[in-house]
């Protein structure tokens, strides 16, 4: 397995603090053991500290939904890669497409963040994903190359590892509509070769690929059969302990 195949809850802005206890108990009690595939959860910020001290001694890592790229100062409302990492956050989720559409983010902002991420020894997992209209244009893979390689500018060969991609095409977030395996199995393989041209193939490699868009457990086990899928950045399903650890245990079964 060149690939460990790894399934992450982004929780969105759901959950007060005490539905997250609830939610993460619950996980850690039924996957908190497994090691055959990476499990990250990505609560909101105001449970990320309480939910990590329920997953110390436990397998599964915490994650955030996003960070500012300065390191300290006057950027009222926002959170540091350094403030993550003194509580113990190992994965940070970057340019989802709700960041872009509805808070403006640009690569290049992407960007700053991906390479402060990487300082601070936080895996970026970067999202990347066309809208409907941009499929319909035929113009899928354009936009996914310009949104890769901005928000990989100056990253090096040496960190290049620690990088996971998400590929959520914006139209089958929380619609339902899910893409068939062809079309996500397309667009991941494209997203690995652009990888090792950007880097080296053997990085392309290595470096992981999650599908997210309406992934559930009905679907996952063909998603995750994919040759260049190699695990699921969950919303909706990610609410529930129950469809979450399914989706941990169709990872599991694809391995
Ligand atoms: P849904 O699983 O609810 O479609 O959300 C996917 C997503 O945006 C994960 O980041």
């Amino acid at each position: 397995m060149i690939r460990k195949k790894l399934i992450a809850g982004n929780w969105k802005m759901n959950k007060t603090s005490s539905e997250a206890a609830d939610l993460v108990s619950a996980i850690v009690a039924q996957v908190g053991k497994a090691n055959d595939v990476d499990v990250v959860v990505c609560p909101p910020f105001t449970s990320v500290e309480s939910v990590g001290q329920t997953l110390d001694g436990s397998s599964v890592k915490l994650g955030a939904q996003n960070m500012h790229p300065e390191r300290n100062g006057a950027f009222t409302g926002e959170i540091s890669a350094e403030m993550l990492r003194s509580i113990y956050v190992r994965y940070v989720i970057l340019g989802h497409s709700e960041r872009r559409a509805l808070f403006g983010e640009t690569d290049a902002f992407i960007n700053q963040k991906v390479l402060s991420a990487l300082k601070a020894e936080l895996k970026p997992i970067l999202c990347v994903g066309e809208s409907l209209e941009e499929r319909e244009a035929g113009s899928t893979l354009d936009v996914v190359k310009n949104q890769l390689e901005g928000g990989l500018v100056g990253v090096e060969e040496s960190n290049a590892t620690d990088v996971v991609i998400a590929y959520e095409p914006v139209w089958a977030i929380g619609t339902g509509k899910v893409a068939t395996s062809e079309q996500a199995q397309e667009v991941h393989a494209f997203i690995r070769k652009l990888l090792g041209e950007r880097f080296t193939p053997a990085i392309g490699n290595k470096v992981r690929i999650l599908y997210g868009g309406s992934m559930k457990p009905g679907n996952a086990p063909e998603l995750l059969a994919q040759a260049d899928i190699d695990g699921g950045l969950i919303g909706g399903a990610a609410l529930e302990a129950r469809s979450f650890v399914q989706l941990v245990e169709a990872a599991q079964a694809a391995n």
